[in-house]
């Protein structure tokens, strides 16, 4: 396929693999350089004074090894290598985590787009280190498929040495989900109305064991989304809410994962400033997370029920948008003077929580990139979880294990009495008061999941990339969420 990079599991040594360049690992040690070959086919295979040789190299031409860092060397430099050139890459002080491997893998391939092979010669002592170089390599080739003019190949021939061909083949199925986010976001909102996000997920889980099913504009009216219905209807893109279910009969658990999919996010009447627009329309990562973390699970084949929903609509300021002080009924009953039309996405989850927890799930998450005062609580690289304990515990731990980054936070029941109104159950925005934004979006979506076991994550920073590549990560669309969720429902099977 164009734009995909070949990922080969390869036992052979890194002396006499033949590549363009052949990736290792360097460290910043207390003095200088320090470099991490494979355990057995590394320090035997290169020889004590070819370490000694490369180490000074790249020390002389300014190379520290600090994180990101990457130095391409002829691999002449030293003796007995079959690759034309070695590429450094840097992981600083940190620990060698399976994130670090994650990391610097991905950091190197990205550095070799346009390039035809590589190999990663990694220290990686177990199964699961292999496959989060294997993944590294993937998210670091990444490029968006449908761009046109077409961006740059990434590297088309990866070796992972080391790595047996159910490590490659996992990785590869890990990262697709994250990808297809990734593609999702970065769509342009003109060629992703919410009917092009929905044809979108039918098409992708049509060769999957996943249940398709789409409600039409129509079918939410007459069902009582008044959420969706509210914040789409200011479109001529009517809104929709699309369920994909995988199954596996032999599954004891079901967790339930819905997805804000604001396909563009104005503000509505509400509207927002145009240098806080263009970024708007990553407001559907939550709704692409989730669809590539259920085609994960399918294709995986993980023995867990997963249901994915994600609620799809565009909020525009036109003709009969809703106004600040309409007062909507929600698929649960619960009335909503809508105070503000930018605080839609909470509208939208709202009405796709509700509905799902009516199937009785053991666990639901959401994911939203939902609040602004996410990114001032937490910054550009660290997501929020909220909700009940437990649930938000195993979010916290199945981001560990996934090598993202997921801080637990409250939330305050104090704050619920700012929604209080004379005209409703309750208002979608507090008037005038910010302290808090990101605790009282969660709160707002507490009203609507009843005592279903449930955490709420918030990427409204990390989903998105607006300043330059760093890691694995290119700008744009990072698929943030993908993995913590598939980790979640693996940790439950
Ligand atoms: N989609 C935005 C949140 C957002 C902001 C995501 C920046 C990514 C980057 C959301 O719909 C929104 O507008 N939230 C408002 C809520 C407020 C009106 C209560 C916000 O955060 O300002
Ligand atoms: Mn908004
Ligand atoms: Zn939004």
């Amino acid at each position: 396929m164009r734009g995909m990079s070949e990922l080969i599991a390869s036992k052979e040594a890194l002396t006499t693999v033949e590549v363009n360049n052949l990736i290792l690992l360097a460290s910043a040690g207390a003095d200088g350089v320090v470099l991490h070959l494979p355990e057995h086919k590394g320090l035997e295979g290169l020889g004590q004074s070819a370490v000694q040789k490369l180490t000074e190299t790249a020390q002389e031409l300014g190379f520290k090894a600090s994180l990101d860092q990457v130095l391409r060397l002829p691999a002449a430099i030293v003796s007995g290598l079959s690759a034309k050139n070695i590429l450094l890459v840097g992981v600083g002080k940190q620990t060698l985590s399976q994130e670090t491997l994650r990391r610097a893998a991905g950091r190197a391939t990205r550095e070799l787009s346009g390039t035809d092979s590589a190999a990663i010669a990694f220290p990686t002592p177990t199964a699961q280190d292999s496959v989060a170089v294997a993944e590294g390599a993937l998210l670091g080739a990444y490029v968006w498929a449908r761009r046109v003019p077409a961006s740059p190949e990434p590297v088309a021939k990866i070796y992972v040495l080391g790595a047996c061909p159910e490590e490659i083949e996992r990785a590869q199925k890990v990262v697709n989900g994250v990808n297809i986010a990734r593609d999702l976001v970065n769509d342009p909102p003109n060629k992703l109305v919410p009917a092009d996000f929905a044809e979108f997920a039918k098409q992708a889980v049509k060769h999957l064991p996943v249940d398709y099913q789409v409600w039409e504009e129509k079918q939410l009216v007459k069902e009582g989304f008044g959420g969706i219905i509210g914040v789409g209807k200011g479109s001529i893109h009517p809104p929709r809410l699309v369920r994909v279910d995988y199954h596996p009969k032999s599954a004891k658990s079901h967790v339930a994962l819905i997805g804000k999919g604001i396909t563009f996010d104005s503000g509505g009447l509400s509207i927002k400033p145009a240098s806080s627009m263009p970024e708007m329309k990553s407001d559907m990562a939550g709704a692409a997370a989730v669809l590539g973390t259920v085609i994960a699970a399918a294709s995986l084949g993980v023995n867990v029920h997963v249901t994915g929903w994600l609620a799809i609509a565009e909020n525009l300021p036109a003709n009969d948008a809703t106004r600040p002080s309409d007062v909507i009924t929600m698929f649960n009953g619960k009335t909503v003077e809508v105070t503000n039309t930018d605080a839609e996405g909470r509208l939208v989850m709202a009405d796709a929580l509700a509905k799902a927890v009516t199937e009785n799930p053991d666990a639901v998450l959401d994911i939203a990139t939902l609040t602004g005062a996410q990114i001032v609580a937490l910054g550009n690289r660290t997501s929020a979880v909220m909700g009940c304990e437990s649930t938000r515990t195993e979010v916290v731990e199945a981001a560990k294990v996934a090598g993202e980054d997921f801080w637990p936070m409250p939330l305050p029941e104090y704050m619920a009495a700012e929604y209080d109104t004379p005209f409703a159950d309750l208002t979608n925005a507090t008037m005038g008061n910010r302290a808090g934004g990101m605790l009282k979006a969660g709160l707002f979506l507490k009203e609507f999941v009843a005592d279903t076991p449930w955490a709420h994550l918030d990427v409204a920073g990390p989903a998105y990339n607006d300043g330059a590549a760093w890691g694995y990560n290119l700008p744009g669309g990072t698929g943030a969420g993908v993995r913590t969720m598939l980790a979640f429902i693996e940790a439950k099977a």
